[in-house]
């Protein structure tokens, strides 16, 4: 009589054990987030309870020094690809590559020649050829077509479709049959009015609350889902903004001929291409034309940018202070907040938060660089990482548990050293605790039931009772 519930008992311990086990080599789900322009301390601004609850819960990290130049699609490349810009090919939203003679400019969403996007291989197509899928819903490049191949599933981009409507397709293809293992998610805010208010505007205060909703409405979506507890969820950016000025313009056309060069990108980092034999000339005319504004040849600028290194960079390239812009006159146009700037500027620098199975809780980390995110997908998704510029070993305490030695030496070395890690601890994830502990609680319960039915019954029936036990055990 009692027997049964005693197999039954068992069948549990056996499932329980079991899942345990299974937890511990699931696949790890990744959900990358950019909402472009959002500046690391715009979290502080105004109330950000969600941003705030993401970093009691997760991972924080304040300063992450971000590719120059510190625009959009040169560190969306670096956050999928792990290279600075030299490396990646986008070395900027505007550009003028001149072996193939074809230009490349944001403006006119004239970005979707591959040419310029081939210099590198981003995440989605390796974690593609691993046999896993890949979603995006407007990720900057991720819809353009780059060494032959798309991400599984992705939105071509259209800034109308709303933040509603992209969520949605991130959740489908995670709850599809077969699901992705990487969502990427981008949102125009709150880069689109920073540009146009300037981050000091008091006016900013509402859309960063609004984004802050975003973030909230997101969050809601993957708990329904069920999504919640086993998507890693990392809300990142590009850049952060600074305030300009009309009383902070260089205009161009003081020091140069209009006839003598062509301005592929204007600011706040100049790219000019001098005409023919008229290099020395330009150069000459700019170098000291303005104390707010620096000018190297290509072959000059500062190695720490690893912006140097690429045909796509121009024989001249002015720098501005930041917030001073740099227009040919003053009838161009002029925005009240830019970026672009130096990237060792804290106004330049973005959010970064991470919550999930493989984060630590409410752990704060003072800075990292954003090639350093590439090895930590690469790590999450389980597959290899092609040669880059960042570094597991630099980020790996934000992981809660100690990175297996099979997965870490399989990390490509990088120039700077490489991914050598060194003694591992031994700490194991969250899911495997809560495994262990009601596996426990199943096993004494068990023997509760098991010692009871030893008290009140004869000693001959144990016999029969042990042989009806060991049935449930050999067919789990
Ligand atoms: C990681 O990938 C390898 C194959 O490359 C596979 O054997 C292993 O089971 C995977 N690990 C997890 C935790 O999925
Ligand atoms: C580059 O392309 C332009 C048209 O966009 C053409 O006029 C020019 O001749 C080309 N230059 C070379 C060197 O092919
Ligand atoms: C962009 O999205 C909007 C809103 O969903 C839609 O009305 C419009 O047709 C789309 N544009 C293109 C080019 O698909
Ligand atoms: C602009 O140049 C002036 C004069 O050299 C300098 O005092 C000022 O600090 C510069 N502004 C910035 C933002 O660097
Ligand atoms: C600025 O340049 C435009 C041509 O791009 C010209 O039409 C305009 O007159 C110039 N404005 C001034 C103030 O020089
Ligand atoms: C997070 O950590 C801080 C100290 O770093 C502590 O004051 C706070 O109570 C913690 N919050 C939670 C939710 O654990
Ligand atoms: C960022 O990378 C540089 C090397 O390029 C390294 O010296 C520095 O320590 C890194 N910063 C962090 C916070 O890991
Ligand atoms: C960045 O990584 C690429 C690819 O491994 C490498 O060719 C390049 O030299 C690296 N740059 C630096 C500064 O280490
Ligand atoms: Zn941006």
């Amino acid at each position: 009589m009692t027997s049964k519930p005693l197999s039954v008992s068992f069948t549990i311990v056996i499932l329980t054990l079991s899942t345990t086990f299974s937890l511990q080599s699931d696949q790890q789900k990744v959900l990358l987030v950019s909402f472009d322009g959002f500046r690391w301390d715009y979290l502080y601004k105004v109330p950000t309870p969600h941003f705030h609850d993401l970093l009691t819960h997760g991972v924080h990290v304040k300063q992450v020094t971000n590719i120059f130049i510190t625009k959009t699609y040169p560190n969306h490349y670096t956050l999928v690809t792990g290279l600075f810009a030299e490396n990646h090919g986008i070395v900027a939203n505007d550009m003028f590559d001149p072996v193939l003679n074809k230009s490349f400019s944001l403006d006119h969403m004239n970005i979707y020649d591959s040419e310029f996007w081939e210099e590198a291989i981003p995440i989605w197509i390796t974690n593609q050829k691993a046999g896993h899928a890949t979603g995006s819903a407007m990720w900057p490049g991720a819809d353009v077509k780059i060494h032959k191949s798309f991400p599984t599933h992705y939105m071509p981009y259209n800034e109308s479709v709303s933040f509603e409507e992209r969520v949605a397709k991130i959740i489908e293809w995670f709850t599809s049959e077969e699901p992705i293992n990487l969502g990427l998610l981008y949102w125009e805010d709150p880069d689109d009015m920073g540009h146009q208010l300037g981050p000091d505007n008091p006016l900013m205060g509402p859309v960063i609350s609004d984004i802050d909703r975003k973030l909230g409405y997101l969050i809601q979506r993957l708990k329904e889902a069920k999504l919640w507890d086993v998507v890693n969820l990392i809300v990142t950016s590009d850049h952060g903004m600074t305030q300009c000025s009309k009383e902070r313009v260089i205009e161009l056309d003081q020091y140069l001929d209009r006839d003598h060069y062509t301005l592929i990108d204007q600011s706040p980092v100049a790219a000019i291409l001098p005409k023919e034999g008229k290099l020395d000339e330009v150069y000459e005319a700019l170098a000291d034309a303005h104390p707010n504004l620096t000018v190297y040849k290509k072959e000059e600028i500062p190695e720490r940018w690893h912006y140097k290194y690429n045909k796509r960079i121009q024989p001249v390239v002015a720098v501005a202070d930041e917030g001073w812009y740099i227009l040919q006159n003053k009838s161009d146009e002029f925005l009240l907040g830019n970026h672009g700037y130096d990237n060792a500027l804290a106004e330049m620098h973005p959010i970064f938060l991470a919550h999930g199975p493989a984060f630590r809780k409410n752990f704060t980390k003072e800075a990292m660089n954003s090639t350093d995110l590439y090895p930590l997908l690469c790590h999450l998704l389980n597959i290899t990482a092609l040669p880059h510029n960042g570094s597991l070993s630099n980020v790996q305490d934000l992981l809660s548990s100690a990175v297996p030695k099979a997965i870490a030496y399989t990390q490509s070395t990088t120039l700077l050293g490489g991914d050598h890690l060194g003694e591992l601890g031994q700490e194991e994830s969250y899911p495997y605790f809560l495994g262990v502990s009601l596996g426990c609680i199943i096993v004494i319960v068990f023997f509760v039931i098991f010692i009871k039915h030893l008290i009140h019954s004869q000693l001959p029936a144990l016999q029969d009772m042990q042989a009806e036990i060991t049935q449930p055990l050999l067919q789990a």
